[in-house]
């Protein structure tokens, strides 16, 4: 029987430290209301942990860091909860792209943004026109974003450039689709960090998983700091990938 082509196949690269961090930043809402404090208060205590983390990964070598902000589901909260938050994405776009650019770290956002009112659209576009030509760190924000809406545009971009393709759908492969999906500039994510203690996707980046190794801390998004990282760090770097293989066949297996 021969293979199924899969992306999956392609990848081998492990090392100690990831290339490709995917962090659910959860648990901002139970830190505050265990001190009592307005679940805002939360949010306005996980932009700084953001921070923190940003500049750790960019000294231990990541390249890529990607942080789901705000789901296609997050909708549902309460207006109030909803606003600030977009307050508070608007208030850090302004306050930290100088010092992203400063730091060799490149902005992105991945999302639904026309969801967006047109000034926090003008102050991404901004803030990822400022930090272009940054290489050390690219930041990905998942803003409006859900790995089924992700999926979807990709099917649908896809066929708007190829119309032809609907008539042929043996040629649809994921070679085919992967270069639509939102995060196409980056490679999958190897370690998937989620911090709050559930232990689920919540429609993070679905087709980007596949064989990422999967992460869940009970720390509060707040309380994430550096060593926390390195935690999960040292249980990656314990981590086998063996991408369905078995361990005898891996490089270095038997020495
Ligand atoms: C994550 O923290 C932040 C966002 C979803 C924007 P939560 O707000 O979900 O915090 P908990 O899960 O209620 O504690
Ligand atoms: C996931 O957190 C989304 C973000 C962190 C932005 P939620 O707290 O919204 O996830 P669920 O709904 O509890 O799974
Ligand atoms: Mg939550």
């Amino acid at each position: 029987m021969s293979p199924v082509q899969s992306s999956t196949m392609a990848v081998l690269e492990t090392g100690s430290v990831p290339c490709h961090v995917a962090i659910i930043m959860d648990g901002n809402g139970r830190w505050a209301t265990q001190r009592r404090l307005p679940r805002t208060a939360g949010h306005m205590r996980g932009v700084q942990s953001v921070r923190r983390i940003v500049e750790a990964c960019g000294r231990r070598g990541v390249r890529y860091l990607t942080l789901f902000a705000f789901s296609t589901e997050n909708w549902r909260r309460p207006a109030g909860e909803v606003s600030l938050l977009m307050r508070l994405f608007v208030r850090t776009l302004e306050k930290e792209a100088d010092r992203l650019r400063e730091q060799d770290v490149r902005l992105r956002v991945v999302g639904e943004l026309n969801a967006f009112d047109d000034r926090l659209r003008n102050l991404i576009a901004q803030a990822e026109a400022l930090t272009s030509q940054c290489q050390a760190l690219t930041l990905t924000i998942a803003a409006n974003y859900g790995g089924r809406w992700d999926i979807l545009q990709a099917m649908r971009a896809m066929l708007a450039a190829d119309p032809d393709l609907a008539a042929r759908p043996q040629n649809v492969d994921e070679a085919a689709l992967s270069p639509w999906l939102a995060m196409a500039y980056a490679p999958e994510p190897d370690l998937f960090i989620r911090t709050g203690g559930e232990q689920r996707i919540s429609n993070f980046l679905i087709w980007q998983l596949a064989y990422t190794e999967l992460y869940f801390t009970d720390c509060w998004w707040p309380d994430f700091d550096e060593s926390a990282l390195d935690q999960a760090f040292s249980w990656y770097s314990q981590r086998e990938r063996r991408f369905g293989r078995t361990s005898a066949q891996l490089p270095g297996a038997g020495h």
